[in-house]
């Protein structure tokens, strides 16, 4: 696979290849590299960094508890104890929760490095790799700590997919359907068995989601589109001690969200009806409590306290959807 995607998001240019894992290893092993690595990928693909330079790579521990100013702190004393430069290369491999993370650390230090992102989950691939936002986790409170930063690489590698859990291949699909709803671009087709997508279909979801974010980096017109069922899925992981993975929790925030949009007569019951039709395509995990609503609404409403509104993402047709005011009440009585 030797396509090559270029595409200019805001003033920086994010180049996104398509790879093989040899031609991977290869850029990889060029002088001058620095990267920042999921530990599992050692254990998985020993191949790719056999060679390195050992205090060329960090590797660290992924899941959204360890998306913390601690695991921030280990890559900035990295970053200082090798002297690397604000010129230098850092390649980031791993799932969204380290990319999340190890991209608010080359953002931050030295006001910026050049970054280089490879996703090696299927949400990151369709996603966290895409657009630029970065953070970490911070007093409970899901990426309170975050930047706009879009790397200037971004390399897709559809093999890692091969070994990733079909639960972890879920959350990928929850985002992959979630751009589904909101827009008819998405050709979604069979979802199949082994939960592995096309390369066509990842490449159809970075496409779209480059769309939303290239004239809208900082999330203030159309791409909060693409934060679709997240007011509720955010407020749901937190609630959950991230015990809810974020595609589950995607998943029950848009039906939230669908619910909601009929209650404030936004829809009609039959595209209600498409819509939970469309999220059951993915069997959600077999024990998921139901949440506390009141304590999700506290958290939603965490730093607009004083406020008698909220702006939520919410369905005005079949795929479509847009930024709605909806006021505290009308949130607390749908629920
Ligand atoms: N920045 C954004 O725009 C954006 C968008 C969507 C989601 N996110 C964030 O992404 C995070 C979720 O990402 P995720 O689901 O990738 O989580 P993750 O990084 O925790 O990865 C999930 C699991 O898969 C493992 N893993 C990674 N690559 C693997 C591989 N190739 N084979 C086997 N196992 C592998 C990881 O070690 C981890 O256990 C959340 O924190 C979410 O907020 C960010």
């Amino acid at each position: 696979m030797a396509q090559l995607y270029t595409f200019n998001a805001c003033s920086v240019e994010t180049t996104i290849d398509a790879m093989n894992q040899d031609q991977l290893r290869h850029y990889l092993a060029l002088p001058g590299k620095w990267i920042i690595a999921d530990r599992v990928l050692l254990h998985l693909y020993p191949h790719l960094f056999a060679g390195i330079p050992l205090e060329h790579v960090l590797f660290l521990q992924a899941g959204e508890d360890a998306k913390t100013d601690a695991q921030l702190q280990l890559i900035y004393q990295w970053m200082l104890g090798n002297q690397i430069h604000r010129t230098a290369e850092i390649i980031v491999l791993g799932g969204g929760t380290v990319t999340d993370l190890a991209a608010y650390a080359v953002a931050t230090f030295k006001r910026g490095c050049r970054l280089s992102l490879i996703p090696t989950t299927l949400i990151g691939m369709v996603d966290a790799a895409i657009g630029g936002k970065a953070g970490v986790n911070f007093e409970g409170f899901k990426n309170l700590l975050g930047c706009f930063y879009p790397a200037s690489r971004v390399i897709i590698t559809p093999e890692f997919l091969h070994s990733l859990a079909l639960e972890e291949l879920r959350q990928g699909w929850a985002e992959i359907i979630k751009m589904y709803l909101l827009s008819p671009r998405l050709q979604l087709g069979q979802i199949p068995e082994d939960l592995i997508p096309s390369v066509e279909l990842i490449m159809q979801c970075v496409d779209l989601k480059l769309n939303f974010c290239i004239h809208d980096l900082e999330d203030r017109k159309e791409r909060r589109w693409l934060n679709l069922g997240h007011s509720f899925a955010h407020a749901l992981e937190t609630v959950s001690g991230y015990k809810i993975k974020h595609g589950d929790a995607v998943l029950i925030g848009i039906g939230m969200a669908a619910k909601l949009s009929r209650t404030l007569k936004l829809i009609d019951p039959d595209t209600v009806s498409k819509i939970e039709n469309t999220l059951s395509l993915l069997c959600p995990p077999s024990s998921q409590a139901s949440p506390d609503t009141s304590q999700l609404i506290d958290i939603m409403l965490q730093d607009k306290k004083n406020s008698d509104s909220i702006n939520l993402v919410l369905f005005t047709g079949w795929q479509q959807v847009d930024v709605v005011s909806v006021s505290v009440q009308d949130l607390s009585e749908d629920h």
